[in-house]
Order: C-alpha cells, then sequence, then structure tokens
C-alpha cells in the first residue's frame, strides 16, 4: 500500500482514476484539486467517504500552501493531471494553462523533491508532439512540436519533468495519452458537447471540414496505463497510450446522431479552430511490449456506453453547463 497524492482528482480523467485506485487497491489517496469550472467534486459523490481518501482544495502553483500539504500528507507518490486542459480556451487566453500546468508542474516537482517522494507521474498527452499528415504514428522518440498554447503548456511541463530527472535525479515518469472520452468529460470536448447539444437539439459545431483526425481512447482504458506506468515504470521513461481507434470529426459526430436517433440537420460547419491539428496517432507498442498494457474498449463499445451515461446523468452535464460556462460558450462559438 503506499500514500499517493493525486492532483486534478475532481476533473475527468483524475475522478475516474481516483475511483479506479479506491475500489481497485488498497492505496491511500489524498486529491489536491483547485476545483476550476472543469473540477466538480460530484464526480466523486460515490467514493468521497471512503476511508483511504481525503480531499484537499488548494491551487499546485500556490508554492507554499504545496509544501504545506506535502508537510501534512507526506505522499509516496504523486500522480499529476491537474492541468487547464482545453485547446479552445488556449487560444482565447494562455495564462492559465502557464500558471497551472507549467508554473504548477514545477512547484509540485520541488516539493516532491523537498519531501522525498519516490515516485511523480506526469500525465501528458499526444498533442506536445504536433500534428501528422495522412500517414505514421507518434513514438516517444517523435520530437516535441506542440502547436497550441496548450500543448506548448503541456510540452513545457514534460521537459521541467525530464529536467528534474536529469538534474535532480528524481524519480519520475511521463504518460502520454490520445484524445479521451467516458463518463464525466466536462461537455466542452467534442464526444459531449456533442452528445449535450444533440439532446438538447442544439446545433453541433464542426471545425472546419470535420475531416481531422483523433485517436480516441475509452477513460479507464487510459487509467488503466497510468496506473501500469505508475507501478512498473521505469524512472526517467516516457510512455505512450492510444486506443487504435483514429476517426475523423465528421465520423464521430454521424455516429453520436445516429446512435441518438438524431438527424444530421442538427449539423453545423463553422469557422475552424486556429492552428488546428489534423492528425493525431499513437503508437503504443512500447506501453504493450512493457508494462503489458493495451486498451479494452473499442471505439463501438466505449461510445456506446459514453452515450448510455450523458442520457442517464443529464442532471450532472446540465448543472456543469449552466453558470461560468455559458460566457465562456457564447464567447467561443457566438460569434462564428
Ligand atoms: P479536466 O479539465 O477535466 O480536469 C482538470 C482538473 O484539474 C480539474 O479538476 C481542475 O479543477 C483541476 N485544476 C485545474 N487547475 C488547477 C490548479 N491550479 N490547482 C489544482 N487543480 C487544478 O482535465 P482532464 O481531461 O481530466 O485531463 C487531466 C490531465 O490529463 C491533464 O493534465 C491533461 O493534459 C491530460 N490529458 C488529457 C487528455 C484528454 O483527452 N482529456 C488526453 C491526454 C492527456
Ligand atoms: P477536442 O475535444 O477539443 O480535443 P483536442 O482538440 O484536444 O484534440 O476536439 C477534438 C476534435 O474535435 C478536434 O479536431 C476539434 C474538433 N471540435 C469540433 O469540430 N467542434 C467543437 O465544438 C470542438 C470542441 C472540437
Amino acid at each position: 500500500m503506499s500514500k499517493i497524492l493525486v492532483t486534478g482528482g475532481a476533473g475527468f480523467i483524475g475522478s475516474n482514476f481516483v475511483r479506479m485506485l479506491l475500489l481497485g487497491s488498497d492505496h491511500e489517496l489524498v486529491n489536491v484539486d483547485a476545483l476550476t469550472y472543469a473540477g466538480n467534486l460530484e464526480n466523486l459523490h460515490d467514493v468521497e467517504k471512503h476511508s483511504r481518501y481525503a480531499f484537499v482544495k488548494a491551487d499546485i502553483a500556490d508554492a507554499a500552501r504545496m509544501q504545506r500539504v506535502f508537510a501534512e500528507h507526506h505522499p509516496e507518490v504523486v500522480v499529476h493531471f491537474a492541468a487547464e486542459s482545453h485547446v479552445d480556451r488556449s487560444v482565447l487566453d494562455a495564462s492559465a494553462f502557464i500558471r497551472t500546468n507549467v508554473v504548477g508542474t514545477q512547484v509540485l516537482l520541488d516539493a516532491a523533491r523537498a519531501h522525498k517522494v519516490q515516485r511523480f507521474v506526469h500525465v501528458s498527452t499526444d498533442e506536445v508532439y504536433g500534428s501528422l499528415g495522412a500517414w505514421g504514428y507518434f513514438t516517444e522518440e517523435t520530437p516535441l512540436q506542440a502547436n497550441s498554447p496548450y500543448s506548448a503548456s503541456k510540452a513545457a511541463s514534460d521537459l521541467l519533468v525530464r529536467a528534474a530527472v536529469h538534474t535532480h535525479h528524481m524519480d519520475c515518469v511521463v504518460t502520454r495519452c490520445s484524445n479521451n472520452y467516458g463518463p464525466f468529460q466536462f461537455p466542452e470536448k467534442l464526444i459531449p458537447l456533442m452528445i449535450a447539444n444533440a439532446l438538447e437539439g442544439k446545433p453541433l459545431p464542426v471545425y472546419g471540414d470535420g475531416k481531422n483526425v483523433r485517436d480516441w481512447i475509452y477513460v479507464l482504458d487510459h487509467c488503466d496505463g497510468i496506473r501500469r506506468a505508475m507501478e512498473d515504470g521505469k524512472a526517467g521513461e516516457v510512455y505512450n497510450f492510444g486506443g487504435d481507434a483514429e476517426r475523423e470529426n465528421m465520423f464521430v459526430v454521424r455516429e453520436i446522431l445516429r446512435q441518438l436517433g438524431k438527424g444530421e440537420e442538427l449539423i453545423k460547419f463553422v469557422k475552424d479552430r486556429p492552428g488546428h491539428d489534423r492528425r493525431y496517432a499513437m503508437d503504443s507498442s512500447k506501453a504493450r511490449a512493457v508494462l503489458g498494457w493495451r486498451p479494452h474498449h473499442t471505439f463501438e463499445d466505449g461510445l456506446r456506453k459514453t452515450i448510455d451515461w450523458y442520457v442517464s446523468n443529464q442532471q450532472w452535464w446540465e448543472r456543469v453547463r449552466s453558470g461560468a460556462y455559458q460566457a465562456y460558450y457564447e464567447q467561443q462559438y457566438g460569434r462564428r
């Protein structure tokens, strides 16, 4: 049993990871989350009273606060999810991305080093590798060529982790994963946005020609990969995870409408995202060979489960869509 400090555990992937470990291991977990618009304690309501779980509301970029949190909880392992995670928001304003993703990661590395944390798992993204043409895959050796302020801030954080390994001999592992989908994803990302809009009979805004390709992975397959990297990964190594499920955006949108029994007249082509990466596709052969990992959900199974979850949990997404999200939605889509 280890004491694990998870950052961003009230967000989409973090909450799925916290639940997976509380119900499927004997690890003790401390969840440190600032509860931004994307963080929601409701995501953990079924496990929040668990005897091996504690929650701390705190900002990872607050160095003094993080030193106190580490001094109080003495974690042996850190799994770092907390981030600003939405590309479109980073196009509108990158400042929070620099503060949380870059400064916050260095603050955590400093606290982890000062408190002799044994392992630091940094959760990163395939987007640090840039964009692919029609062929080829990202491997762990692909040069970092981040194109958006979001991916640039994640690439910066990956390099800070690398520097901590090389300079301070810290035991860090970096995971890079393709696009996740599944329960509890904030409905600003493609799949939950399209499901929620279709259920409400609102237009489905497709950027550009709709032919951009993402490699979709069900969130629990990603969480399984992070857990394996945490337990069996080698210090200083990077592990790629992908869903082996490349799909054009239009395919995804049409499939959602089909499964919901809605007509394609809801599709609305809108102005393209500035700097929109064309294609992401992951080569996960290292994780398969070294960690014994593989994704267990096909895209069809995962999407069906996800749609079922959003249909059954309408109150959840109606609540998170109210308030501050409305102002963002207006800014992002209102003037197109
Ligand atoms: P999310 O936006 O759903 O959740 C982010 C969480 O971090 C929220 O709970 C938020 O409150 C918290 N947070 C934000 N700023 C904070 C701060 N300053 N201090 C403390 N907590 C803060 O994100 P997600 O989709 O769950 O992504 C989690 C991680 O996985 C991110 O690091 C992201 O880059 C990475 N990732 C995401 C995907 C994807 O498809 N969503 C793919 C690969 C990697
Ligand atoms: P997104 O879920 O934002 O993930 P990322 O940009 O990090 O890969 O977007 C996935 C794809 O869907 C991407 O090609 C952009 C596109 N997209 C739309 O066409 N319309 C939308 O409203 C959104 C949010 C995304």
